[in-house]
């Protein structure tokens, strides 16, 4: 059972497109070299958690410059670069003393996680494609906008894009609550 309120050092990183999807047949939607150059410099130093299908999706693993944490049900897993983790208590335990630490999917560790994340850094792909995961509803009530970038167009994608950065309404990070309302 996870007996946990906002952990102040934890946050998910993500990009979603219009439908809220995030994902298809364990591949991204699209691939913006410049979301993937951002996602870098935030990640980089870091340790990043991430599901078992998330780590096998990756063309190159382990991320270079991080740790990878990869949760996985199976006892008997092993890769070279990879932590493991079988629970997100475990997750919990292997983070506590760092300074932040990225979240970042799938779908399955998106929607565990994100009761407990005290930011969230999201690009935006301002178009819908046809998805088998989603990123979870999230009333931004609960959420500041911290930074929001230009927009940006990534022309071999064709697609629009922007990076926000949201981070808990101070009233829930003084208090801890761990209530989040999904619409
Ligand atoms: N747009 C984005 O920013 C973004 C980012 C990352 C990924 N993605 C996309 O998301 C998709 C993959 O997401 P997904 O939801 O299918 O899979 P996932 O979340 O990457 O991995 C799911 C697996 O993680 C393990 N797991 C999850 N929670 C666990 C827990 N509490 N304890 C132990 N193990 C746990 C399980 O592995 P076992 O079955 O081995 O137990 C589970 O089957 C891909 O399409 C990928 O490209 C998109």
């Amino acid at each position: 059972m996870v007996n946990k309120s906002l952990i102040p050092n934890l946050s998910i990183i993500v990009a979603v497109a219009d439908n809220n999807a995030i994902g298809k047949d364990n591949d991204l939607l699209c691939h913006i070299s410049d979301d993937l150059r951002h996602f870098k410099q935030v990640t980089s130093g870091h340790s990043v958690i991430m599901g078992r299908n998330t780590w096998n999706s990756l063309p190159r693993r382990p991320l270079p410059r991080r740790r990878n944490i990869v949760l996985t049900h199976d006892v008997s897993f092993s890769d070279e670069g990879a932590e493991v983790a079988h629970s997100i208590n475990n997750v919990f335990d292997m983070i506590a003393d760092e300074e932040e630490t990225f979240i970042m999917g799938g779908a399955a560790v998106y929607a565990q996680f994100l009761p407990f994340v005290s930011k969230l850094y999201v690009t935006r792909i301002y178009k819908s494609f046809e998805a088998d995961v989603f990123f979870p509803t999230i009333d931004l009530s609960m959420f500041n906008v911290v930074s929001e970038s230009e927009l940006f167009h990534d022309s071999e994608s064709d697609v629009d894009f922007r990076y926000f950065e949201y981070e808990r309404t101070k009233h829930m990070l003084k208090c801890g609550c761990n209530v989040l309302k999904y619409n």
